[in-house]
């Protein structure tokens, strides 16, 4: 069977919450949420499903910041299942997402552009996204020491690919 990424449920929320624990301890690549802002954010994450139906391979979520720009947050892989293509599986159901909601910019801010890169998207300057600076980066307790580069990807041709 071929993963697939399908909306979260809020019986997904303490599975996203432990696989986002998981890295924000390991390695700092992504910031921690509570379970309480996972339930809030449900709405925005996509999954994908251990094939045996007990718990996640995969999540990420697609957060709309304005009329012309949603971000990809929270983008978590197993570490058992890494490099098997789930994390561009989570990223496209998430474009496709952007899509619909008509959306024409998607952006992320990682410590692996080159994954994102791979994926299309482009590194860009944080100071591209002041919106996202002045809602969240100043409360962030990472500001100061950010470690974290912006990569944005151009929606128009997955947009005219849908149209075609
Ligand atoms: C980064 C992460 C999401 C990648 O997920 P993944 O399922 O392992 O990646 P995929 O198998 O889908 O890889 C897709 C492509 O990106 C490449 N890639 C994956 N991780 C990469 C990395 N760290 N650096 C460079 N390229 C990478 C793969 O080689 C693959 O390229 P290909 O299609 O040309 O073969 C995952 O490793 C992870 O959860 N990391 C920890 C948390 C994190 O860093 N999240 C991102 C924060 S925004």
């Amino acid at each position: 069977m071929t993963a697939q990424a399908q909306r979260a449920s809020v019986n997904d929320a303490r599975e996203i919450q432990r696989l986002i624990a998981y890295w924000a301890e390991e390695t700092g690549d992504v910031l921690p949420r509570t379970e309480g802002e996972i339930y809030e954010t449900i709405r925005d994450f996509v999954v994908v499903p251990a094939e045996s139906g007990n718990g996640l391979l995969a999540a990420g979520a697609l957060h709309v910041e304005w009329r012309d720009l949603a971000e990809i947050k929270s983008l978590v892989v197993d570490p058992k299942a890494q490099g098997k293509g789930l994390g561009r599986i989570v990223v496209d159901a998430c474009l496709d997402e952007a899509v619909d909601l008509g959306l024409k910019t998607v952006f992320a801010l990682t410590t692996t552009p080159a994954f994102f890169e791979r994926l299309g998207f482009r590194v860009a300057g944080v100071s591209a996204f002041p919106r996202k600076v002045w809602n969240e980066c100043f409360r962030c307790p990472k500001y100061a020491n950010c470690d974290e580069i912006a990569v944005t990807i151009d929606l128009r041709e997955r947009i005219a690919e849908r149209r075609a």
